[in-house]
């Protein structure tokens, strides 16, 4: 609702195109639960919160944002925001996200029933970004008997090959 205000239909839900019912299970506000799991092998162990939000305003795509904060303090932490798109008529999916860290990324990949796996195609920087810098992405995305979705990250980069960085499941709220 926030950002629907300009809307013809202001406060009510545009329906979903039928192009993105495919990843129509994906769409909803999403709270961590339990807390998610970061590993890397040049770090330490860490937990995070993440709420996220899925919506869209009756667009061929998703919105999304991924909004992370630190178990103990709620310090805010890791942001990323962008859109998904499906190829009209396959299973072709392609995800756009800008991260906080001034990373910006292209990933793509298949839907297939109630889960999602995607690679990245392009990431830019800007020129300043912290070191190491993130070479390669892969993510899956999968909704659960349960419904819970669950998302599990990896990365390669320019000192670590291809490993697990994140693993979480949220709860719909
Ligand atoms: C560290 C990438 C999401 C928390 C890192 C590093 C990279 C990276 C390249 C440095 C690794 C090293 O030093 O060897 C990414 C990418 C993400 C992502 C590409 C999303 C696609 C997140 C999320 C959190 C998070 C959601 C949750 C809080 C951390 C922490 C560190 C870290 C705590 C270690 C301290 C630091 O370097 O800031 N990440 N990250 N990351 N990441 Fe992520």
């Amino acid at each position: 609702p926030y950002l629907n205000s300009l809307l013809s239909q202001d406060c009510e839900t545009p329906q979903l195109n039928p192009v993105m019912e495919p990843l129509s299970w994906m769409l909803g506000t999403w709270l961590s639960d339990p807390p998610g799991d970061g590993t890397f092998p040049t770090m330490k162990p860490f937990q995070y919160l993440e709420e996220v939000h899925i919506s869209h305003v009756g667009q061929p795509m998703l919105n999304f944002s991924f909004n992370a904060f630190h178990p103990d303090t709620r310090k805010p932490m890791h942001r990323e925001c962008g859109f998904i798109r499906l190829k009209p008529d396959t299973n072709k999916v392609a995800f756009i996200s800008a991260q906080n860290t001034g990373l910006v990324e292209v990933e793509e990949g298949e839907v297939n029933g109630q889960e999602l796996s995607i690679a990245s195609h392009s990431i830019a920087r800007i020129s300043f970004a912290k070191k190491p810098h993130v070479e390669q992405i892969t993510r899956k995305f999968r909704l659960n008997s349960d419904g819970k979705l669950e998302q599990t990250v990896s990365m390669a980069t320019t000192t670590q090959p291809m490993t697990q960085h994140l693993h979480i499941t949220y709860k719909k709220v």
